[in-house]
C-alpha cells in the first residue's frame, strides 16, 4: 500500500502454525494466494494479504517443553523462519503477524464476551482423557490406542488411518499417552461450550445465499449440517499455551484465537487500532484461502462466531486441495517431504515452482500434484523454451541490430491480426485471474508466448534486417504485455524483463501495444532450462539410536587436576566402583573450582568410545544441564559409585557409543527433571534432578 488509505480487499492465507516448517504442500496455498493479491495490485485495486504464525495449542506447549526452551522462543524462532521461506518464493505480504499478540488478547476477550453476553456460551462438565505422569489432559492427537472398529494398533484418539473411522478418545481400546506411554484415566473437567447447534438454519441460510462459495465446498457444509451440528467446545485446561479466559483457570482453545488472528493481522497494518480496524473489516472484501482440511473451522465455526460476536462474516472463502508429489501423498521415506527450504535448494528458481503450481492450480477444491518428470518438461518446454526464448530473442536482436531502439510498429495486416488477438486473449487472462482460475490464464499466456513466437518465425527478421525493426517492435510490445500478465506468477522474472526493456514498474493499466520509439536496456539470459529433479530417499538410520544404547553410571570424583594444555579443561579421576580408575577429561573450569567438584557424585556416560583430548585419554563422559551459556552438573548425592542410572522404559546399551551417536539422542531438562527423549532417567528409582537450570538441554 502506498499512502495509509484503508484497504477495500482483505485476503488472507490460513496462519501456519508456528512449530514447524513450511514444506512444499503449504506453499500451494501461499503461492496462491500471493498470485492472486498480486492480480487485484495490478489491476489498481486496494488489496492487502495479511498472515501471521499460528502460535498457540498443546503441540506448541509439548515441543517447546521437549526442547527446553519457551513457547515464546519456539515460536519467534519458526515466525522469523516462515517470513524467510516465503520470501524465498517472493511470497510478499503486506502484514505478516502473530497470534500471540495484545491485539488478538484483545480482540479473543471481546468475542467471547460478547458470545456469552448474547447467550450463546454455556458451561458443561465433562469427563477427558488425563494423564497422571504427564500432569495434563491428553487432546485427541496425544492419545494413542487400539482402534474400537477395526482393532488395528495404535491409532490416534481421533481417526484410524487404517479403516477411517472417526471416534472419541475415550472410545480407544488400551489408550496410552504419546507423550509418555502413560495410561490415562478418565478425568471431569469444566469447560466453555459455544452453540453451535442453534446456528445450523443461519449457517444454511449463509452458505446458500453466498453465491461465491464453490459448489463442492458448499455441499459438503451442508451435508454436515445435516447430520447435525454438535456444540463446540471453546476452552482448554492447562498446561496450554494460550490466552486464559479472564476470570478463569481455562485457555481459549487455539482454534478460538486462530482465525481472530486475521483481524488482529488487518489491525497490525491499522496503526494497531481495533475500533478503525472493525470497519475495515466491515466495509472491505473479506477473502479467505484455506486447504480442505480446515473447511469445518472456516465455514461453519468461523461464521458461526464471527456473526454471534457481531462482527462482518467473511465474504469468500477459496479451498483448495492438497498437495500430491507423483500421485501419492508427499512422505519422508520416498523422499518427497521436502521442506520449502529444502525444495529452493534443489532449483535453479523458485518461481518455476509457482508457475507450477498456477499451472495446475483452478476453483476447485481438488487436489494438486506435483508430478516430477512433467515438472521439468513444463518448465523447460514452456517458461525456457517458450516464454524466455521469446524475450530473449526478441531484446537481443533488437539489441544487435537496431542498437536497443524501438521504431514505430508494424501496421501489416499480420501485425494488426495480432495486436487483435493479444487483446482479447488478455481481456480473457485477467478475466481467469479474477476467478481463481490460474491453470487456464496460464494456458492462455503460453498461447500468447506461442503468437509471439509464431509471429517472428514466420516474419523471418534475420533475412531483411534493415526492414524489420517494425516487425521487432511490435515483438517488444508483445514482450511487454506478457511480462505485465505474467508477472502475478513469476514476479521476479517479469521485473528483470521489465527493466531489460528499460520500463518502471508496470501495471495493467500499461497494457496495449503503446511501446514506440523507445531505447531498451540490455538483454540478458534469465532462464536456462533444468535438470530433472532429483528426490533422494533418506538413508536408513545407521545405528539404533535409541534410549537403549546408553550405559550411564555413578561415579566419584576422586581426584581433580587442570589439564596441562589447556585453560577450559580438568582432569577427573573417578571411582566407578569396579575397583579401578578412569580418568576422564572435561571442560569444567569457567563453571566450577576444583574444590567444588572433589568427591561429587555424578552421571558417566560409562560406554563411549575414550578420546585423546590434548593428549590425555578421556574415558567416558560427565552429564551437565545446559541453557545458553551456563553449565550445570548433574549431581547423585544419595547413590553410589557404580549404581547404573536406568532409563525407564529401556535397556542398557552393551555397546560402545560414538560420540556423534551421543549426540544424536536428545537429552533435557524440564522443570529440573531430567529425560532422555520422553522417558525418564533414574537412579534407584528416582528421577534425576537439576537444581539451578530448570529447562535446557542434557550434554
Ligand atoms: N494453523 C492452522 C490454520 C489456522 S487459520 C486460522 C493450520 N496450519 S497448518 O500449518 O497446518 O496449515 C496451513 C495451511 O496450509 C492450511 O490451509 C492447510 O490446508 C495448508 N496445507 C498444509 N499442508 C498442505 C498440503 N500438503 N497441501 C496443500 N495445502 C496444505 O492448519
Ligand atoms: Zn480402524
Amino acid at each position: 500500500m502506498t499512502e495509509t488509505t484503508n484497504p477495500d480487499i482483505v485476503v488472507t492465507s490460513a496462519l501456519p502454525y508456528a512449530n514447524g516448517p513450511i514444506h512444499i504442500g503449504h506453499l500451494v496455498e501461499y503461492i496462491q494466494t500471493d498470485i492472486y493479491v498480486r492480480y487485484l495490485k495490478l489491476a489498481g485495486k486496494n488489496a492487502v494479504y495479511c498472515c501471521a504464525g499460528d502460535t498457540h495449542g498443546t503441540p506448541i506447549e509439548v515441543n517447546a517443553r521437549k526442547e527446553g526452551v519457551s513457547p515464546e522462543e519456539l515460536v519467534a524462532r519458526f515466525l522469523q523462519e516462515h517470513q524467510d521461506d516465503f520470501a524465498k518464493y517472493n511470497i510478499e505480504f503486506d502484514s505478516y503477524y502473530t497470534t500471540n499478540s495484545e491485539e488478538n488478547r484483545k480482540l479473543s476477550e471481546g468475542v467471547f464476551d460478547a458470545l456469552v453476553k448474547a447467550g450463546l456460551v454455556y458451561e458443561k462438565e465433562i469427563e477427558q482423557l488425563y494423564s497422571e505422569k504427564d500432569e495434563r489432559f491428553l487432546p485427541d492427537r496425544f492419545v494413542k490406542g487400539t482402534c474400537p472398529k477395526c482393532e488395528a494398533p495404535d491409532q490416534y484418539g481421533d481417526v484410524c488411518e487404517k479403516c477411517g473411522a472417526t471416534y472419541k478418545p475415550t472410545d480407544l481400546i488400551d489408550p496410552y499417552s504419546v507423550i509418555s506411554k502413560d495410561k490415562p484415566v478418565l478425568k471431569k473437567t469444566q469447560h466453555f461450550f459455544f452453540k453451535l447447534s442453534d446456528y445450523s438454519d443461519w449457517l444454511r441460510d449463509w452458505l446458500t445465499t453466498n453465491k461465491r462459495l464453490q459448489p463442492e465446498v458448499r455441499n459438503q457444509m451442508l451435508g454436515w449440517i445435516e447430520k447435525g451440528l454438535e456444540d463446540w467446545c471453546i476452552s482448554r485446561d492447562g498446561p496450554y499455551f494460550g490466552f486464559k479466559i479472564p476470570g478463569t483457570e481455562k485457555y481459549f482453545y487455539v482454534w478460538l484465537d486462530a482465525p481472530i488472528g486475521y483481524i488482529s493481522s488487518l489491525s497490525n497494518l491499522l496503526d494497531k487500532n481495533l475500533e478503525k480496524t472493525k470497519q475495515v473489516w466491515a466495509d472491505a472484501d473479506v477473502q479467505h484461502f484455506i486447504g480442505k482440511d480446515i473447511t469445518y473451522f472456516h465455514l461453519l465455526f468461523w461464521p458461526a462466531t464471527l456473526h454471534g460476536a457481531g462482527w462482518k462474516v467473511p465474504d469468500n472463502l477459496v479451498v483448495h486441495g492438497f498437495l500430491t508429489v507423483d500421485g501419492e501423498k508427499m512422505s519422508k521415506s520416498r523422499g518427497t517431504f521436502l521442506t520449502a527450504a529444502e525444495f529452493a535448494d534443489k532449483i535453479a528458481d523458485t518461481e518455476f515452482l509457482r508457475f507450477y503450481y498456477a499451472a495446475n492450480l483452478g476453483h476447485a477444491m481438488t487436489d494438486v500434484d506435483l508430478n516430477i518428470n512433467d515438472f521439468t518438461e513444463r518448465v523447460n518446454k514452456e517458461l525456457v523454451g517458450n516464454v524466455a526464448n521469446l524475450v530473449y530473442r526478441t531484446l537481443s536482436f533488437i539489441n544487435k541490430n537496431y542498437d536497443s531502439k524501438l521504431s514505430g510498429k508494424a501496421a501489416d495486416d499480420k501485425a494488426k491480426a495480432l495486436e487483435e488477438q493479444v487483446k482479447e486473449k488478455e481481456k480473457n487472462i485477467l478475466a481467469h485471474y479474477e476467478n481463481y482460475e490460474f491453470r487456464k490464464a496460464v494456458q492462455e499466456l503460453l498461447h500468447l508466448a506461442d503468437l509471439g513466437n509464431q509471429y517472428f518465425q514466420a516474419a523471418e527478421p534475420w533475412k531483411n534486417k534493415e526492414t524489420s525493426q517494425a516487425v521487432l517492435t511490435t515483438c517488444a510490445n508483445l514482450v511487454k504485455d506478457l511480462s505485465i500478465l505474467l508477472s502475478p506468477i513469476v514476479p521476479g522474472f517479469c521485473e528483470k524483463v521489465q527493466q531489460q526493456l528499460n520500463l518502471g514498474e508496470q501495471t495493467f493499466a500499461d497494457l496495449g501495444f503503446t511501446l514506440e520509439n523507445h531505447e531498451l536496456g540490455t538483454p540478458e539470459i534469465l532462464w536456462r532450462p533444468i535438470e530433472p529433479l532429483e528426490f533422494d530417499a533418506p538413508e536408513k538410520e545407521s545405528a539404533d539410536l535409541s534410549p537403549a544404547i546408553l550405559d550411564l553410571r555413578v561415579v566419584k570424583i576422586t581426584n581433580v587436576e587442570l589439564h596441562p594444555k589447556a585453560d577450559k579443561l580438568y582432569i577427573l579421576t573417578l571411582d566407578d566402583g569396579s575397583g579401578e580408575e578412569r580418568t576422564i577429561v572435561s571442560s569444567l573450569v569457567p563453571y566450577y573450582k576444583a574444590e567444588e567438584l572433589q568427591d561429587k557424585n555424578i552421571i558417566l556416560v560409562h560406554n563411549l568410545e575414550p578420546a585423546k583430548l590434548r593428549g590425555v585419554l578421556s574415558q567416558g563422559m560427565l552429564l551437565c544441564a545446559e541453557k545458553d551459556d551456563q553449565c550445570e552438573l548433574l549431581v547423585v548425592p544419595d547413590a553410589q559409585p557404580g549404581d547404573h542410572v536406568v532409563i525407564e522404559g529401556f535397556e542398557r546399551g552393551e555397546k560402545e557409543i560414538s560420540i556423534d551417536d551421543f549426540f544424536k539422542l536428545n537429552l533435557t531438562v524440564r522443570e529440573n527433571k531430567v529425560y532422555c527423549e520422553d522417558a525418564r532417567v533414574l537412579v534407584n528409582d528416582t528421577q534425576v534432578t537439576s537444581t539451578q537450570i530448570a529447562n535446557g538441554k542434557v550434554d
